[in-house]
């Protein structure tokens, strides 16, 4: 049986806001005490707990407000890294966005998904010859291609498949303009994404010089979680910038500029929501110039992001198992842990917490609240997700929420860390609710392995 409960449903987006270029306030699955208009209690009492549920309405406006906010020009690839649950992934298909997939299993799950190659970008690091082929084999829209080496193989296999494979370079920086108030704009993680400016030259010559490749243009990812629009504008203006200029020194027609993803939610109650119809507006006036020249008039700007899109329609529930005093400090311990919301431990940001359920719930303000530590059950002194939060205290049994679990929840975690059962994912949309993906149980693991030869 589904829970059918009032609810927002796609039909009703608030377009009307979105176009007044309000930004869309917290547009998250807890809206007055329910998940995704269904109660709390309900949820735990079907599922059982702990759980990860995902609002599809909350997906749905966002993506509503990006496109709404962003120029024409612009196509929107959804990052699958971000959460590729099946039910996820189907319905951004079935908004008609296209899918950035980082590895061969995330092409598997984007093409089961329904995505048309045609709308499908491959990107990522040290892709290995089978993903490649396999890329090649499904006639991916375009492979960015990260390294000299890379470029080489991939020509290697789009001949074994006789198919012309379209590419993108990736860049490993692009300097950004002096006014932006970010200025290093470029991949984190010591060069092991892109190219740096000498190998981009050798890579866009051999690409032209290839029969069996076709530059499009330049890939760019800027920095993660970003909520300054003008950050952000400044990393997409760049990008073009270079994109132009390597295309006209290779002697190719620019045809795709992919500028990555980083596009921030607010993870603390103080942190401002992004403003995408400023961004929408500065990126306006880059349209405007690509289409008033001759060599930029057809070509396709292309953002990815993950967080944006799918970041606040997650939340992350869990039964409190016990409470207790320590030394006059007030601790409650979960029945779900960090093992299955990694993310603040990893980058060292808090989540919101909210209690759902019993006397505590929603009592954000007044008396009767206490500096509590909530935490999981995991044998480590990392699994904790408040440290010393002023709140009201919940009691054995009440249900907790870890909001903005959306993106980078489930798919960054650490599942079989004391061999817990892995919760189910719970989708919901227009107030029903089904199980996308079902608790896993450890004995599920447990039966794979071999103990003797
Ligand atoms: C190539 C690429 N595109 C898009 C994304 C999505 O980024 P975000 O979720 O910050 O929008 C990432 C994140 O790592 C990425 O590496």
């Amino acid at each position: 049986m589904m829970v059918r409960e009032p609810g927002p449903s796609p039909a009703r987006v608030d377009a009307p806001a979105i176009r007044r270029g309000r930004p869309l306030a917290r547009n998250e699955i807890l809206r007055n005490g329910r998940l995704g208009g269904i109660a709390p209690a309900e949820l735990a009492e079907r599922f059982g707990t702990p759980f990860y549920a995902y609002d599809l309405d909350v997906v749905t406006r966002q993506v509503a407000a990006l496109r709404t906010a962003l120029p024409p020009v612009f196509d929107l690839a959804y990052a699958v890294k971000a959460n590729p649950n099946l039910a996820v992934l189907r319905h951004q298909a079935s908004l008609g966005l296209g899918a950035d997939v980082a590895s061969g299993g995330e092409l598997r799950h984007v093409l089961r998904a329904g995505f048309a190659p045609e709308h499908i970008v491959f990107t990522g690091p040290g892709k290995r010859d089978d993903e490649l082929a396999a890329a090649v084999a499904a006639g991916v829209r375009v492979v960015t291609v990260e390294s000299v080496g890379e470029l080489r193989r991939l020509a290697r296999i789009a001949e074994a498949h006789s198919r012309r494979q379209p590419i993108l370079l990736r860049a490993a920086a692009v300097e950004a303009a002096r006014h932006e108030r970010v200025r290093i704009i470029g991949d984190e993680g010591a060069g092991k994404f892109g190219m740096d400016e000498a190998d981009l030259a050798i890579a866009a010559a051999e690409a032209v010089a290839s029969p069996w490749l076709e530059p499009l243009g330049l890939h760019a990812f800027g920095a993660s979680n970003l909520l300054d629009a003008h950050a952000l504008a400044g990393h997409v203006e760049a990008t073009v910038a270079m994109a132009v200029r390597i295309a006209a020194d290779a002697g190719f027609a620019l045809r795709l500029v992919d500028c990555g993803g980083g596009l921030g939610i607010p993870y603390d109650v103080h942190e401002p929501v992004l403003d995408v119809a400023l961004l929408g507006s500065r990126l306006a006036t880059l349209a405007l110039r690509l289409a008033a020249d001759p060599a930029t008039a057809d070509t396709r700007l292309l953002l990815e992001p993950g967080r944006y899109l799918v970041g606040p329609s997650g939340a992350y529930v869990a039964r409190v198992t016990e409470r207790k005093e320590v030394a006059g400090h007030h601790v409650v311990i979960l029945d779900g842990g960090i093992h299955h919301v990694l993310r603040p431990t990893l980058v060292g940001q808090e989540h919101r917490v909210r209690v759902l359920t019993g006397v505590a719930a929603g009592s954000a303000a007044g008396p009767g609240r206490f500096p509590v530590t909530i935490a999981g059950p995991l044998c480590t002194g990392l699994d904790v997700f408040v440290h010393s939060g002023v709140m009201a205290l919940p009691d054995p049994g009440d249900l907790v929420a870890v909001l903005d679990v959306g993106a980078y929840g489930a798919t960054e975690s650490m599942p079989f860390f004391l061999s817990h059962a892995l919760p189910p994912e719970i989708a919901i949309r227009g107030g029903e609710a089904w199980v996308a993906r079902p608790r896993i149980d450890p004995d599920v693991w447990l039966g794979w392995q071999v103990g003797e030869p």
